[in-house]
């Protein structure tokens, strides 16, 4: 491929034109490149969404909320895909509830797991609003051993989104100041990523720039969440829909090219292999339960109340644009 040469070549340091002894160009080509280079593995559109798992068990995080099957969810009208195939995913907003019901809402797996890779993410719309408690994050089978990665995530009508670890012990948020520094997020009290049932803080980073979350990531369509896990640790990048690098929109992402990540995990205080493991992607709208019924004004039991009112979900949905999973090589 004379042109890549070509190209790989004007990214050689001077020093090495100017070298005594050239090495044949596919040798250079391994020596001097840092960035990794990534191929498509899985993508998913439209309907192929609704062809992933509809967890309807009992809440997990003991929300105010009940997660539908699939046939349910398609029959009630809150998963379904538009014509231009975009993916919708709500919360019911008509249905007037009594004391103590549970609302309907949705929550997605994929069918495949992953342990490492690149990710990215593109929604136009997330939800919002009253008791809300929206995500969309990885979890391993076994956690927390095999480990959770929250991308998006908040409550409520909060403008910052928080990205969280949760794990096994031994993992920990690195505050080492060069690492501080190679990251626009700020790190959140606890550095301890150690979870477990009575306490699942995890260790977050936040953002709170401009439009990362709720209305203000809607308003302007939205965006895209890229986030690469390889055994140098985990990067996460937001892209507001005006400014999504080309690379990602010709199918070519190289994470080495955008810049600093709104949150960085490093492998330093945390070995990536041992902590994270065959994570399905999963996307849902939890309401009240652990954070948000806490985090909501007079606490879960008005939270509670304030899931029986429908004019409080007219915001809480997910419009999905696609998903693509690349793999390193
Ligand atoms: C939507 O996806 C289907 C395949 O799942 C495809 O046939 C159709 O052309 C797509 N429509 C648009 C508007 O992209």
């Amino acid at each position: 491929m004379p042109a890549l040469s070509a190209l790989l070549l004007l990214a050689l340091p001077l020093g090495v034109l100017s070298a005594p002894h050239i090495v044949p160009p596919h040798h250079r080509r391994e020596s001097v490149q840092s960035r990794s280079t990534y191929t498509l593995k899985d993508h998913y559109r439209g309907n192929d969404f609704l062809d992933w798992d509809f967890f309807s068990g009992p809440d997990p995080t003991h929300g105010t909320v009940n997660y539908l099957t699939k046939s349910e969810a398609v029959s009630k009208g809150l998963a379904y895909v538009q014509s231009d195939n975009t993916t919708i995913l709500a919360v019911d907003s008509k249905s007037k509830l009594s004391s103590g019901q549970n609302r309907d809402s949705v929550r997605i797996s994929s069918p495949k797991s992953y342990t490492t890779g690149l990710f990215i993410a593109d929604f136009w719309t997330m939800p919002h609003g009253p008791t809300t408690w929206p995500a969309y994050w990885t979890v391993g089978p076994n956690w927390p051993n095999d480990g959770e990665i929250d991308i998006i995530e908040g409550v409520g009508d909060s403008t910052t989104n928080q990205m969280t670890l949760h794990t096994s012990s031994g993992c920990s948020l690195d505050t080492n100041t060069k690492i501080l520094a190679a990251f626009t997020g700020e790190h959140t009290s606890s550095t301890t990523c150690a979870s477990s049932g009575s306490d699942n803080n995890g260790c977050g980073i936040t953002d709170s720039g401009s439009n990362a979350y709720g209305h203000e990531f809607n308003i302007i369509a939205g965006g895209v969440m890229a986030h690469v896990v390889d055994s140098s640790g985990i990067s996460i990048w937001r892209f507001p829909r005006n400014s999504i690098p080309e690379d990602i929109t010709s199918g070519n992402p190289d994470p080495s090219s955008w810049g600093k990540p709104a949150a960085l995990f490093s492998s330093a205080t945390c070995n990536i292999g041992n902590h994270f493991k065959d994570h399905v992607l999963t996307i849902n709208t939890a309401l009240c339960g652990d954070w948000a019924g806490n985090a909501f004004p007079g606490g879960p039991s008005a939270c509670a109340s304030a899931v029986e009112d429908p004019s409080n979900y007219q915001t809480a949905k997910w419009e999905i644009n696609y998903i693509s999973v690349y793999e390193s090589s």
